[in-house]
């Protein structure tokens, strides 16, 4: 969460340039945002507007997703110390501020914000008083401050930037004619594709035109470029009205393309993955949100071909996992940066388990930290809201499972996805109707109560309105109390699962608004056998894509009904697509 920039340019270059990489990021946390140029100090709430004056050779930038301290202006990013000699922009957290700030304060320091960050400006200020060189101040701030951080520090005086990374992702983008500091590589990947990587306690100055990496003790450390390439889908709108429109409507083209890769460049990779899933005792997933979901989907999959499989949510993991040498610990993740994975994957290494990835932005933390990382390839996702991920996540597992003998179709998988889309306007009345409830359920059993609790969260996350997603199973023993004449449940009916058709029948008895996903043929058309009105039929086979296709028509479902309420689909309330505090 939040992104952080800094541009250090041979020639001069408008301000608003800051601006223009830093709203690239701003899927990193939109609640403010602001920039300092050498002359003045910018910062505003809200959406990124690309918009200044001035020009500069140097400066930083920042969007913000609020921790400590509301969302104000006095909140906002960059902070300076109380003389301005100093100005930072920090992503992460410092654990031990409270500490580091009454030091502060005793020496004088007055603070002008609720944040944690503002300390760092200060301490560095006061540092500096000390007569101590910057970079035996950086030192000291790394052996003092506890917490994740990058951060990026300008100085009065100094043409240069000063960049420290711990647990924070940070990486420094070549351009001709500029060196870009970000948060990751998709603030530049338009005008540049050579990079160098922050690893942890490293810190580096940079200057026009040249640039010193040093390691914590400030011995000075030699870094390799690297050359990434990245598929990107063009991250423009265009006639869209929204990215999760965009994205839902790119599904057929991501997943046809991810899984023609596993057959040419990702083969060999895929290759070692089956071999690491056969040598391994058991297989046990981490992840968070939607990236959860479609685990929870792959340990389904993988448990029916008799793989000892399960998952667990990332923030979670090493309450309730016990992993040893034998065990393969597969995280996924869309952005690869999520905090909560890091950590448990951090805890699976110390145990000495095997870890590989699925991840989908290249380069990142938790890919390069996996001995084995697979690309799902479903390009950038803008909208915070996970669509074109999922289905790729869960194909690749789909696909994986099949080597194990799980029997499944993929080759169609794509025109499916877009047969349903072409069900578009009938998925838009029915969810115009759902969105005027103020709960709804969604109910699924087997490969479809993963996508339940997706469709719950997708529908939480854009419409507001409360869902819960559950296995139909479970809701007579107790969430049965809830229907009403009315409530919208979703159920999720795989062909002749008589046991969820009978979950659905014990909800529309209590007087349940009932909207049938579905590829059981008795609910086809509207004279369908079981003469329910509102029925999303999707003509698969039972073979573990209906899964996946059933998503599909509950993402288009949360979707239109954000539509209908008006809501901020691509950027809901209080989210961020990054993740990076626990
Ligand atoms: O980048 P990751 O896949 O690790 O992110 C995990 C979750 O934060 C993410 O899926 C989140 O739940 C999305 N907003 C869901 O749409």
């Amino acid at each position: 969460m939040c992104g952080i920039i800094g541009v250090v340019s041979r020639d001069e270059f408008p301000s608003r340039f800051l601006l223009e990489r830093l709203k690239r990021l701003e899927y990193r946390g939109y609640d403010s945002y602001g920039y300092y140029d050498s002359t003045s100090l910018k910062r505003n709430l809200g959406e990124i507007i690309v918009a200044g004056e001035g020009k500069t050779r140097i400066g930083i930038a920042h969007t913000r997703w609020a921790t400590h301290g509301g969302v104000t202006s006095e909140n906002a990013h960059p902070h300076m110390g109380c003389d301005d000699e100093v100005v930072i922009a920090h992503n992460g957290i410092i654990e031990n501020y409270k500490d580091l700030k009454v030091m502060l304060e005793k020496k004088g320091h007055e603070f002008s914000s609720e944040t944690d960050s503002e300390v760092v400006a200060h301490y560095f200020e006061e540092k500096l008083k000390e007569k101590k060189d910057v970079k035996r101040a950086i030192s000291d701030f790394l052996k003092e401050a506890h917490g994740t951080f990058a951060i990026l520090m300008m100085i009065k005086g100094d043409d240069s930037i000063y960049a420290i990374k711990r647990d924070s992702p940070l990486v420094l983008g070549m351009c001709e004619d500029k060196l870009i500091l970000a948060s990751d590589i998709y603030a530049f990947s338009d005008i540049t594709t050579k990079a160098i990587f922050f690893e942890n306690d490293e810190y580096a100055v940079i200057k026009k035109g040249s640039y010193e990496f040093y390691a914590k003790d400030g011995k000075r450390i030699r870094k390799d470029v690297t050359s990434f390439t990245w598929q990107q889908e063009d991250s423009e709108k265009r006639a869209y009205k929204h990215f999760m429109l965009k994205e839902i409507e790119e599904e057929p083209l991501v997943v046809a393309r991810m899984l023609l890769s596993l057959e040419h460049e990702q083969k060999e990779a895929f290759r070692r993955l089956v071999s690491l899933v056969k040598k391994s005792r058991k297989i046990i997933f981490a992840a968070c949100g939607t990236s959860y979901h479609a685990s929870l989907l792959g340990a389904f999959y993988l448990h029916t071909t008799g793989i000892e499989a399960q998952t667990l949510i990332a923030s979670e993991f090493k309450h309730y996992a016990n992993v040893d040498a034998d065990t393969l610990v597969i995280a996924i993740s869309q952005s690869g940066e999520t905090m909560d994975v890091i950590d448990a994957l951090k805890y699976a290494q110390e145990k000495k388990a095997k870890v590989v990835s699925l991840v989908n932005v290249p380069y990142s933390t938790i890919q390069r930290m996996s001995a084995l990382s697979l690309s799902i390839m479903a390009g950038q996702e803008v909208a915070v809201a996970s669509t074109k991920a999922f289905v790729n996540q869960a194909a690749l597992l789909l696909r994986l499972a099949q080597e194990f003998g799980y029997k499944a179709n993929l080759a169609n998988l794509a025109e499916k996805i877009k047969g349903l889309i072409a069900q578009k306007d009938e998925i838009r009345r029915i969810a115009k109707d759902m969105s005027r409830s103020k709960d709804a359920y969604i109910l699924g059993r087997g490969q479809t109560y993963p996508v339940a609790r997706e469709i719950a969260l997708k529908v939480k996350e854009i419409t507001y309105i409360h869902a819960e997603g559950m296995m139909g199973g479970e809701l007579k023993h107790g969430t049965i109390a809830l229907i009403e004449k009315g409530t919208p449940v979703i159920s999720l009916i795989g062909c002749k699962d008589e046991d969820m058709i009978s979950n659905s029948k014990e909800v529309e008895a209590r007087g349940a608004k009932m909207i049938i996903i579905t590829n059981n043929p008795d609910y086809q058309g509207k004279k369908g056998k079981a003469k329910i009105k509102d029925v999303v039929f999707i003509d698969t086979d039972n073979d573990g894509k209906f899964g996946i296709l059933a998503c599909v028509a509950g993402q288009l479902l949360a979707y239109y009904a954000a539509d209908a309420l008006g809501r901020e689909i691509d950027k809901p309330r209080n989210l961020a697509k990054s993740v990076t505090v626990k």
